[in-house]
């Protein structure tokens, strides 16, 4: 069966180790080559067909947005806001969210994740239009910095850590999560971290404890970019 999801892109954060640039600017609408960094979500979004999309600021970005994305009538969606007063971790957006969704599943994006590769159209179209609970899995040479998963021959996720001393594999889970309409009523379990964040690891763990989380590798071809640090922005 074919589903139509809503998108959430979160856009939230301090961009403390992009300082002092995001003294100013938010991280995610500091430009990348001839863009602002938000575009590359918004266009995954358009990838993955959502026509309605909630995009999370802190409260004072919110109007920068906004003047920047209007109300989406240009790509020929609906774009809201609403606003995130604390750094409260990726999940907390699926909450901040819950009305928006009402019973929809949806797409997840951090808005300072990039990927860009030959068929990333027809992936994320085919994860967006299963009805499957899926993460994209990059490998890469610094899992100690991601949350690190372990795939099976059918692509179920079978372990997951956040940041991992000793990493089980160098497959890293990206910013893009696609979700069932149970997904606000899971995050609302969750509890903090020991930094103080909702981790979106601990609610993968909930679906993955559920043989519900499936991983699809970005192989060959294809680049995935968290551009959170100054040598990953450049
Ligand atoms: C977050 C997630 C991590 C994920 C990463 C991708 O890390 O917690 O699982 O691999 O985003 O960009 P953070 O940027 O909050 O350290």
């Amino acid at each position: 069966m074919m589903i139509q999801r809503k998108g959430i892109i979160l856009a939230g954060g301090n961009g403390t180790r992009l300082r002092p640039i995001t003294n100013t600017i938010p991280k995610c609408l500091l430009p990348v080559y001839d863009k602002p960094m938000i575009y590359y979500s918004l266009s995954a979004m358009l990838l993955c067909e959502i026509k309605d999309l909630l995009i999370i600021t802190r409260p004072e970005d919110k109007n920068s947005f906004k003047r920047l994305l209007g109300d989406g009538y240009q790509w020929g969606i609906k774009v809201k806001y609403a606003v995130q007063p604390k750094p409260r971790g990726i999940a907390d957006a699926l909450i901040i969210g819950e009305k928006f969704l009402g019973q929809s599943s949806c797409v997840l994006m951090l808005g300072d994740n990039l990927f860009y590769g030959n068929g990333l159209e027809r992936k994320l179209q085919k994860l967006s239009r299963s009805e499957k609970n899926s993460v994209l899995a990059y490998e890469v040479k610094d899992p100690e910095r991601f949350g690190i998963c372990e795939i099976n021959s059918s692509g179920l996720v079978v372990s997951l850590k956040e940041k991992p001393s000793k990493p089980k594999s160098n497959l890293a889970v990206t910013g893009l999560y696609f979700y069932d309409k149970n997904v606000s009523s899971v995050a609302k379990k969750l509890k903090p971290s020991k930094r103080g964040e909702l981790e979106i690891t601990d609610l993968n763990m909930r679906y993955m404890e559920n043989n519900k989380l499936y991983a699809e590798v970005l192989g060959k071809g294809f680049s995935w970019f968290d551009a959170g640090t100054i040598e990953s922005l450049l």
